[in-house]
């Protein structure tokens, strides 16, 4: 994959422009396939819990969702409104019924199938999902002292769908995707995307590169993006770095991050000096089961789900 150039990325993000296709194998294609034809309705409308309480104290009948969240919640001694469920769409967004976590999954599997994928069309899928934690509560595993990835789906070996929880504070490091698209929903809460120009003479495809040829100088922040729940962000190599965060000091996030192809080891960067280092990756949980200590730390089966 080549390096573009700072001000290229600077305009890719500005612009907002991102390849049309992905190889499933994680090169970059720039023909564009036709979007599938479903699901066909843009999202609809959100609501806050209280405006959900509300309706569920009107008797409608999206108070079981609430229910389970308060209970869940209640449980594990968490704060009810980390989690912010969304009203259902009045309109049928897909012929008959709900676009559930369940369908996304199964929609990504029937489009990963294929050798090349479109990336608008994924996105599109992400966003079209509304996040309902009772679908996704199981995975949604804290840990008090960082962020958690807890895997929802292998993909077949084509893709990683994880969701990763974000106490509050909680961020990432800044980090490369080698060879993989990146997309991220905001299931609950709300999470800052810092994006970043990869340091001069720092390497794309994670090769060697001598330390003393690295200039030792803060990284260049090229864009900031608080992103509110429901919504979907996408970030390559060829874009930039990023890291991630949970600036809120009250609040919980869960994120839904789909990685194509999946990867197990990734660069991380150091802000002051562009330093860069190794990282692999672990899940804290796989298929809603913490995973122990041992397990995370060995290579995650394809699929055997
Ligand atoms: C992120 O994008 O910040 C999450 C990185 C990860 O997968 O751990």
């Amino acid at each position: 994959m080549e390096r573009v150039s700072q001000q290229q990325q600077q305009q890719c993000v500005k612009r907002r422009e991102v390849p049309t296709t992905m190889m499933v194998d994680g090169d970059d294609c720039n023909e564009r396939q036709q979007p599938m034809p479903w699901p066909t309705k843009r999202p609809c409308t959100r609501a806050t819990l209280q405006e959900q309480v509300q309706r569920d104290d009107d008797g409608e009948d999206c108070g079981s969702t609430v229910r389970a969240i308060r209970g869940y919640c209640r449980k594990r001694n968490m704060p009810s409104d980390v989690y912010r469920p969304v009203v259902q769409p009045d309109v049928d967004r897909c012929g008959g019924g709900k676009f559930r976590l369940t369908d996304l999954i199964d929609e990504l599997h029937r489009v990963f199938a294929e050798d090349r994928v479109n990336v608008e069309y994924v996105q599109y899928l992400m966003e079209s999902y509304r996040s309902d934690p009772a679908e996704w509560l199981k995975y949604a595993k804290f840990n008090k002292f960082r962020y958690t990835r807890n895997l929802v789906d292998a993909g077949n070996g084509k893709f990683n769908l994880m969701v990763l929880c974000w106490g509050e504070g909680d961020g990432s490091s800044i980090h490369n995707h080698p060879q993989s698209d990146c997309m991220m929903k905001i299931l609950a809460g709300q999470l800052t995307e810092v994006r970043f120009a990869w340091p001069e003479r720092s390497d794309v495809d994670g090769g060697d590169v001598d330390e003393d040829d690295q200039r030792l100088q803060p990284m260049c922040e090229i864009g900031r993006t608080l992103l509110e729940t429901e919504s979907v962000c996408h970030i390559n190599d060829s874009m930039g770095l990023h890291r991630v965060e949970n600036t809120s000091h009250t609040d919980k996030a869960v994120s839904l991050h789909l990685y194509c192809p999946p990867f197990e080891e990734c660069s991380t960067f150091n802000q002051q000096t562009g330093h860069k280092t190794v990282a692999k990756s672990a899940f804290w949980s796989i298929y809603g089961e913490k995973v122990s200590k041992k397990r995370a730390e060995e290579h995650v089966p394809t699929d055997d789900n």
